[in-house]
């Protein structure tokens, strides 16, 4: 059964420096959560906490309406996938995974059984006999999920349990993660630095930032489209970041940008926080930019500025744009166009243009 978790208050130190601090978070049973942040931030700490492999210095953790803190790890229904398989070389497949049901006391014929049933889950049926050692990384990853499935957890914890495989297979066992967890519909909580495999899977995300602070909780698209802060704009995607100051006039809201140029920006009536002379940044994606080097209309802002960079990646075109004020703006143009197009050239001199709607204003 699957069950959700509730973190209240978590704080962890570490030799005298917090690497959590009242961390409050709650996971609903049965979705696939994705924590993301960067190296060191304090993501496997928290998996290390709810597995019970590590205490808190402070705070409390819930399994369902269940008060886990003080329950120790082999009481925990809750089972990991480490980035390291850390599989015993010298067992065969099935050994394997049969090993934690075999300390658990388990009898033989449940475990036959059980085992067989977690091999085939992960598309492994046939490999109980061989030794891991004759295993491919993916298929070695796959024991370590059929190892953690096999004791049937009520939260599946998962720790950058892909970092070590090539671009294609990643893609290949993301996939095969996002089935999974639709067929199980076991709570999942996966952490990961690679913003690619946290979009790909996540039902939700959680952005934590360089010192453990949750930054923002949301949909894929919530997080990617309506970053809260700078640290999230920045972090998941690419985009461009203009430092301003807000004016208003009588029928609208600017943005002046010093040496640049002034923005209007969608204001909704959620930001009534917003008042003349704050000091904000304004976001905007590389992909919400038009590039051009005719004059178009129909744009609520309008900037010029020199290529100074091109990469053709086959389907987009990413281009640097030197501006006025000394600062460069990316651009990806998708490569939909019919040929013969005039294209843009290195030192062109060319017109951008972005809708107000496609602006996020941050204010830290
Ligand atoms: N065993 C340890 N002893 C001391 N410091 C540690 C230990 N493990 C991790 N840390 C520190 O705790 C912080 C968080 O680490 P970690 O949870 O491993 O981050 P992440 O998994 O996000 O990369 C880092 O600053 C790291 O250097
Ligand atoms: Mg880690």
């Amino acid at each position: 059964m699957s069950k959700s978790i509730r973190l209240e208050g978590i704080t962890k130190y570490r030799g005298g420096e917090p690497v959590l601090q009242k961390l409050n978070l709650e996971i609903r049973s049965g979705e696939f959560f994705v924590l993301l942040g960067p190296s060191g931030c304090g993501k496997t700490t928290l998996l290390r906490i709810l597995a019970g492999l590590e205490s808190a210095d402070a705070g409390k953790l819930f399994l369902g309406e269940a008060d886990i803190t003080h329950v120790p790890i082999h009481k925990r229904k809750i089972h990991t996938v480490f980035q390291q398989y850390a599989l015993f070389p010298h067992m065969s497949v099935a050994e394997n995974v049969a090993y934690s049901l075999r300390v658990r006391g388990a009898v033989d014929s449940e475990i036959e059984d059980r085992v067989a049933h977690a091999l085939r889950t992960v598309r492994l049926g046939a490999f109980g006999k061989k030794a891991v050692t004759q295993l491919s990384g993916g298929q070695q990853q796959r024991v370590a999920l059929a190892r953690a499935l096999v004791c049937e957890p009520e939260v599946l914890l998962l720790d950058e349990p892909l970092a070590a495989l090539d671009r294609e297979l990643k893609e290949q066992m993301l996939m095969e993660l996002v089935d999974l967890q639709q067929k199980l519909r076991t709570t999942f909580v996966y952490v990961t630095h690679d913003q690619f495999e946290a979009l790909t899977v996540a039902d939700t995300m959680g952005i934590m930032n360089r010192h453990g602070k949750l930054e923002q909780l949301g949909s894929a698209e919530d997080i990617y489209e309506f970053p809260h802060s700078r640290f999230v704009a920045d972090f998941v995607g690419r985009t461009n970041i203009f430092d301003g100051k807000v004016k208003v006039t009588r029928d609208a809201y600017h943005i002046e940008v010093e040496d640049l140029g002034t923005f209007v920006l969608n204001v909704t009536p959620e930001m009534s926080w917003l008042v003349g002379g704050m000091q904000l940044f304004l976001s905007i994606r590389p992909e919400k930019v038009d590039i051009s080097l005719q004059k178009m209309e129909g744009f609520s802002n309008h900037l010029n500025g020199r290529v100074t960079s091109m990469i053709y990646y086959g389907r987009s075109t990413e281009y640097k744009v030197l501006l006025a004020n000394g600062q460069s703006i990316m651009v990806f143009e998708q490569n939909e166009h019919h040929f013969p197009k005039k294209s843009i050239e290195l030192g062109d001199e060319v017109h951008l243009y972005f809708q107000k709607e496609n602006t996020v204003l941050l204010r830290y």
